[in-house]
């Protein structure tokens, strides 16, 4: 856990939960600044007017969806434009009821607390939330049986925010309690072209519209991923050649990071191999897969499948997850759907 005002967020200090720091300062400050999700953009933007204008904080905000697109930005946006610290801590980290009640008394008025992957939250920490949600209180036990005595405590005003790729698992009370819920989907082309040329701004690299059209095309509809790869091309341009980002340059660094057209990577095409050559095409659960491909099935769904899903690569019915035509097609197979124990044919082999 650890609790900065804003003007550190772009210092570069060790962060909990932020595995990269040079992403951090490609990130947005302000939500001006913000490219796409303009809906969500547009709610908070009249929460956070409304509540300056009444001195209050904004209501809890609960985000979702897949990784990378901009959940723990928001959140650090939030408490800037609110003009609040933030504090940041994550569900797992959350071991004790006692280890939550530390930070609650700690938060000062109109504070952001940003609990990243809240749906891995103990039950036994969850329920200390309730009351700090509701009425900014904690409640203490002191004493067991026919001795038990309860002490309210009452805490300053704060704003939740939580963040989960797996809102189904977030228990209904928890749920309710917040005010604002938004889920965040995937980027389309036109705000990664944006994204990635701001990106490339901010790292002095050039980059032409077809190279930012290359790389939006590669992203996976996702702004850390666009982020990511943009460096990768940076660098390769540096040493390979002369600079400049172009749609070329972003084909032959994206070949050696083993990134296709579609932006799949290695991880998404064994996934799409394993259902369409061990499983047949489909259906088959997600545990099945997991165990063939020797992955953990939270990073699968979490990670692998949103996108996969999201471009129809994959469908999800109630037997399990069948590859679709498009995915026999993208990794070159005889899109005729094999007999049941009929081997699948590559179309080169
Ligand atoms: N960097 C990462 N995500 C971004 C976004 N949505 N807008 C602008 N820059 C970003």
């Amino acid at each position: 856990m650890e609790k900065r005002p804003l003007s550190g967020m772009l210092s570069g200090s060790s962060l909990p939960i932020d595995r990269e720091p040079e992403i951090l300062s490609l990130r947005p400050e302000r939500l001006s600044e913000y490219i796409g999700q303009t809906e969500i953009v547009e709610t908070l933007k009249i929460a956070i007017e409304a509540a300056t204008q009444r001195k209050e904080p904004i209501d809890h905000v609960l985000f979702h969806g897949p990784p990378g697109l901009g959940k723990t930005t928001l959140s650090y946006i939030i408490a800037n434009e609110m003009g609040s610290n933030i504090t940041v801590t994550s569900g797992p980290a959350l071991e004790k009821g006692g280890d939550l009640i530390g930070i609650l008394t700690h938060l000062e008025e109109g504070d952001v607390l940003f609990v990243d992957e809240i749906h891995r939250m103990p039950k036994t920490v969850e329920e200390f939330l309730y009351p700090a949600m509701e009425d900014f209180a904690v409640d203490f036990m002191f004493d067991k049986g026919a001795h038990a005595r309860s002490h309210r405590y009452r805490l300053n005003t704060f704003t939740l925010v939580g963040a989960t790729t797996r809102v189904g698992l977030l228990s209904a009370p928890l749920r309710d309690r917040f005010g604002i819920l938004r889920s965040l989907d995937f980027y389309g082309e036109e705000d990664l072209v944006k994204i990635g040329r701001r990106s490339a701004e901010l790292l002095k690299v050039s980059i032409d519209d077809k190279g930012a059209i290359e790389l939006a095309k590669r992203s996976r509809g996702t702004p850390r991923i666009i982020n990511r790869l943009l460096k990768r091309v940076r660098d390769y341009v540096q040493v390979r050649a002369d600079g400049k980002i172009t749609k070329k340059t972003v084909e032959e660094a994206l070949s050696l990071e083993g990134v296709d057209k579609k932006g799949l990577t290695h991880l998404d095409r064994r996934y799409l191999k394993t259902v369409i050559e061990f499983y047949h095409g489909g259906p088959v659960g997600i545990e099945a897969i997991s165990a063939t491909l020797q992955e953990e099935a939270d990073t699968l769904v979490d990670v692998v499948e949103p996108y996969l899903l999201k471009i129809g690569l994959i469908i999800r019915t109630p037997s399990g997850r069948k590859a679709t035509e498009s995915a026999y097609r993208h990794l070159g197979f005889s899109v005729q759907q094999p007999a049941e124990g009929q081997k699948v044919r590559r179309l080169e082999d």
